[in-house]
Formats: structure tokens, C-alpha cells, sequence
């Protein structure tokens, strides 16, 4: 099985950007340590990009290809619309999509309180820094419990 673990802008500065808020590890580490926690035949496939369009270009893929998606959409989360109806293709379609964010947005600025992405998310997993992305990786690869479909 191959998971897309897709992050959204500004993601690509991980390790220097906010060291505080979202820890010194970039995304090279965080590829290694989820590869590395994955199960036995599961294929970590990590993107990022500052392109909301090539962000949304990955979703389709997702969806045509029917593979589970751990999606941090970064700033993306607090308005993009576009990439909610991109992320509703994906679970609509019946492929999980777990929502991840490094840092727990709720305890940070109003603006980054609401989530135009969660109601159309499998879950959301949050604030538990790079651990995120482990967590999300067991719940995308999980089946879901009777009556959450
Ligand atoms: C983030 C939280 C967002 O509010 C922020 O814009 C990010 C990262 C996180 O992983 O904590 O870029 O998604």
C-alpha cells in the first residue's frame, strides 16, 4: 500500500522555520521517521509544495488512484475552498483522508481556529508535533469503525 503524506506551503522550511512552534526536525526527517514506524509493505510517498493547484492536482491523483491520503494543508486549512471540494472528491469516493497539523492551531491564533478542510476530513489529528504525522499514518490505515462512514 502507498500513502500520500501531502503538505501544504511553507512546510518546506520544517526544521528552520518557528523551531518553537513546530520542533527541528524538516521534512527529510520527518520522511525517515515515517517510513521507518510504518507497517511492513506500507510505502511512505511525502510531498510538499507552496502550489495550492499542485496541491489539488495530488488529491485527484489520490482519488483516481485510490490511495489514503494524511493531508496538512498548513495555511491552507484557515480558507482554501478549493481544496476542501478537492479533499471531499477524495472522501467522498471512500478513500480516507486524515487531517494532521504539527502544532494544536486551537491554542494559537483566532485565525487558525476553524478548518475549512475538517468537515470534509475522515479525522483530524493535531498537536502531537512530527508524532502528527505517525499517528495520522495508523488512523488513514485503519478501517473505520461502523457508523462513521
Ligand atoms: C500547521 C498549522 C497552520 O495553522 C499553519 O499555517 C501551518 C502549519 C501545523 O502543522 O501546525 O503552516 O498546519
Amino acid at each position: 500500500t502507498r500513502v500520500l503524506v501531502l503538505n501544504g506551503p511553507n512546510l518546506g522550511r520544517l526544521g528552520s522555520r518557528e523551531p518553537d512552534v513546530y520542533g527541528s526536525g524538516n521534512l527529510d526527517d520527518l520522511r525517515v521517521m515515517l517510513q521507518a514506524s510504518a507497517p511492513e509493505g506500507v510505502s511512505i510517498d511525502l510531498r510538499q509544495t507552496n502550489d495550492e493547484g499542485e496541491l489539488i492536482g495530488w488529491l485527484y491523483e489520490a482519488t483516481d488512484g485510490s490511495i489514503p491520503v494524511v493531508l496538512n494543508p498548513a495555511a491552507f486549512t484557515h480558507y482554501s475552498y478549493a481544496l476542501r471540494d478537492a479533499a471531499a472528491l477524495v472522501t467522498k469516493a471512500g478513500i480516507p483522508l486524515v487531517e494532521v497539523h504539527i502544532s494544536n492551531p486551537h491554542a494559537r491564533e483566532t485565525f487558525r481556529h476553524s478548518s475549512v478542510i475538517s468537515a470534509v476530513a475522515t479525522g483530524v489529528i493535531a498537536g502531537f508535533g512530527f508524532d502528527s504525522y505517525r499517528l495520522a499514518l495508523d488512523a488513514v490505515l485503519r478501517p473505520r469503525p461502523a457508523g462513521t462512514e
